[in-house]
């Protein structure tokens, strides 16, 4: 099977990166979560946290045998030094397409042996985003349905910190 690369800020992972990760699970083999920095975003949870955070949830819902790294800087340097075939990337909507076709052919031109692969999320999860769940946990509504129970602890322990401190 092709060694794959899941990358993302993954601040915090959501039903819709776990629904994406299982179906990437089903066609290769190890496939590694990397947590990298984003340039374009300012993180609420350091990279340590996000990547604990991606532990325990895949503990929480059953999910095994998944590699969780931290990265900083080129996506296609981490690709190259783990040897892996693939790149995965989950599609929610049309809206993510202009950026995730920059993405892919910029890693391609950087180095075109690296495919990048998109899989499309469960219709269910189309609208979720990290932002989205940040934005309602923020203002203290109900994010159970869209994030396991140890992130919405996060959520609360961080929106609880940040604002009562
Ligand atoms: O979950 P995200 O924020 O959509 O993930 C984007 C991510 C982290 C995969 C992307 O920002 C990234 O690859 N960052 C590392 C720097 C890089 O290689 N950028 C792409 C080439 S310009």
């Amino acid at each position: 099977m092709p060694k794959a690369l899941y990358p993302g800020s993954f601040d915090p992972i959501t039903y819709g990166h776990i629904d994406v990760l299982v179906r990437a699970k089903k066609l290769f083999r190890p496939l590694i979560v990397a947590v990298v920095e984003n340039p374009r975003k300012t993180p609420l949870f350091s990279v340590e946290e996000r990547k604990r955070l991606v532990e325990e949830a895949l503990r929480e819902v059953g999910i095994g045998d998944v590699g969780v790294i931290t990265y900083s800087g080129l996506l296609i340097e981490c690709a190259k030094s783990l040897g892996v075939d693939v790149i995965v990337r989950g599609l929610r909507a049309t809206s993510d397409f202009d950026y995730e076709f920059q993405l892919a052919l910029t890693n391609r031109d950087l180095d075109s042996d690296v495919e990048t692969v998109f899989l499309m999320t469960a219709g269910k999860y189309s609208f979720l985003s990290s932002s989205i769940v940040k934005e309602v946990a923020r203002y203290g509504g109900d994010v159970s349905k869209f994030v396991p129970k140890c992130v919405e602890r996060a959520l609360k322990d961080k929106y609880h910190s940040k604002y009562h401190s």
